[in-house]
């Protein structure tokens, strides 16, 4: 991906200047508490206004470095605004989501209570009699900046607060998220077809279907064989689902000007799991340049259920049964 060198860096930076908007905005209350004080009502209350019109602003740009980060390592699609969760094991994405979540309301809560420090403020300014009927007799919690905006910079505070606490547990790790990778690499460790499809690259030592390569449609037009493992062979005959553990591979060949030519085509795989659920693979070790098209531009391919590429095997293919018929 190529973005601006200065937008790599505003995305790189994202962990150190959402520190500025969040500063400026743990010391808001403080400021807003002081505007209480019948003396220093003018000073405190302009200063509020000013803390929280720097944080807010401050925050935007923290808010689009943090989707251009995320963007960048991949936890947030390229296209999407929030992590993609497939399963609740990926702890970081679960992480994240309350992460922006906590941002972005912080953001909205922020902007109306800068909006009333405004209000609160120009009420200061505006000329004796109109907003200032009561000031006598003003109560307590009316003075200042008023209870309710210091109430807003509370929750505006535990808001971005929760967020850079999580900010902080992605960027550093804690005890979930450090087992969540310890986890993921000893399976990874034990996943002996993490790199390369083994199994499916075996196919000639499964059962073949027919002798002769047939052209399929519903596969990219290419010539195929069909390979089936003894256990599951009878099933696929019968045409009854494969029984679990079972799995199929089709070796392709691409088309030439309708024959098959030599050119090996991607292998694909369905197999049925254990306990009855379909999983695919799909394998092109070397994509042909004229044919990238067809994979989003990639020289090399290997997905594996449940990557999401392989959302359409799922479609014609069901929940394990037959390939319905062509
Ligand atoms: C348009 C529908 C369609 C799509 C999409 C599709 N298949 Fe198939 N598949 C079929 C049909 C129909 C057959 C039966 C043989 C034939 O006609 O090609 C089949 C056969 C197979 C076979 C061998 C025999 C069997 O029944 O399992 C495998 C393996 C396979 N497909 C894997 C895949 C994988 C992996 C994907 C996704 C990358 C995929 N298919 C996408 C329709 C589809």
């Amino acid at each position: 991906m190529s973005t601006a060198p200065l937008l790599d860096l505003v995305a790189r930076e994202h962990p150190a200047f959402v520190h500025i908007p969040l500063g400026l905005i743990a010391v808001l209350p403080v400021a807003m508490l002081a505007s209480f004080h019948p003396r220093h009502i003018r000073l405190w209350t302009g200063t509020s206004f000013f803390l929280a019109l720097a944080g807010w602003l401050g925050s935007t740009v923290a808010l689009v470095s943090g989707l251009l980060w995320g963007r960048q390592i991949a936890l947030i699609p390229p296209t999407a605004y929030f992590p993609a969760m497939a399963s609740q094991k990926q702890v970081l994405q679960r992480i994240l989501q309350v992460h922006e979540l906590a941002a972005v309301s912080g953001f909205f809560i922020g902007g109306f209570c800068l909006w009333l420090l405004w209000r609160a403020w120009r009420r200061l300014d505006a000329p004796e009699g109109a907003g200032h009927r009561r000031r006598g007799g003003r109560r307590f919690w009316e003075r200042g900046v008023g209870a309710g905006p210091l109430l807003l910079g509370i929750l505006w505070l535990s808001c971005w607060g929760l967020s850079g606490k999580l900010g902080g547990i992605m960027v550093f790790g804690n005890e979930e998220t450090n087992r969540a990778a310890a986890e993921a690499d000893a399976a990874k460790r034990a996943d002996v077809e993490a790199d390369l499809p083994i199994r499916a690259l075996d196919y000639a030592s499964l059962e073949p279907l027919g002798s002769e390569p047939a052209p399929s449609k519903a596969h990219g037009n290419r010539w195929q064989r069909i390979w089936i493992t003894a256990s599951g062979i009878d099933a696929y005959r019968a045409e009854k689902p494969l029984p679990p553990g079972a799995y199929a591979v089709l070796s392709t060949f691409e088309d030439r000007k309708g024959k098959p030519s030599h050119e090996p085509g991607p292998l694909y795989m369905r197999e049925v799991k254990a306990d009855g659920s379909a999983a695919f693979t799909f394998y092109w070790p070397r994509v042909p340049e004229a044919l990238r098209g067809e994979v989003g531009g990639q020289d090399s391919v290997y997905w594996r259920s449940p990557d999401p590429h392989l959302a359409a095997c799922l479609g014609c293919h069901g929940k394990g049964g037959p390939a319905p018929a062509p």
